[in-house]
């Protein structure tokens, strides 16, 4: 059993329907998972977790939504050693953005890398043009990256 951390970033609430979505299908799989949707955390409470699966939209031209962009700055300012942490990155966005498409949770997962980490699995992108349920896509991903945890 692992525990798990889904950080979500959201504007509209599809990265928080895709987390609540995510969240049971791992309690049932018996894995114990906390959801923080309010930016309610920070590079140490990161450093210490173990699992953590970022779940985050991208806004503007490429920008965090504002419930996450504080975590990210913690992170980056604070600059913590993640070598013990293993993540996932579940990327929403829209191609119709083509040059910023799905840049937070790139963004994310770039920095989480370089600060260590260590991703389980390949990024998701997600496309809101193209792919109309994410909380599909989403849990089709997810039932193959609970195996690899
Ligand atoms: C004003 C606005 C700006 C957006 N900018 C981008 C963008 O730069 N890149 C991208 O890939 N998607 C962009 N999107 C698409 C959203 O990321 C996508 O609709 C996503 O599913 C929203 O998820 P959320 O409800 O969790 O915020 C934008 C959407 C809106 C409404």
């Amino acid at each position: 059993m692992a525990q798990i951390l889904i950080l979500v970033g959201t504007e509209t609430g599809n990265s928080q329907m895709v987390a609540e979505c995510l969240e049971e299908d791992f309690q049932k799989a018996g894995h114990e998972v906390e959801v923080v949707d309010d930016g309610s955390t920070d590079a140490a409470d990161i450093a210490a977790r173990e699992i953590v699966l970022v779940c985050t939209s991208t806004y503007g031209m490429g920008e965090f939504p504002m419930n996450f962009q504080a975590v990210y700055d913690s992170l980056d300012d604070t600059k913590p050693d993640l070598s013990a942490l293993r993540y996932g990155v579940i990327a929403l966005g829209d191609q119709t953005y083509q040059d910023t498409f799905c840049d937070a949770g790139k963004n994310i997962d770039k920095l989480l890398r370089e600060l260590g980490g260590q991703r389980i699995g390949e990024r998701l992108e997600i496309d809101a043009c193209t792919q109309p349920l994410p909380d599909d896509e989403a849990q089709k991903w997810a039932a193959e990256w609970v195996t690899l945890l």
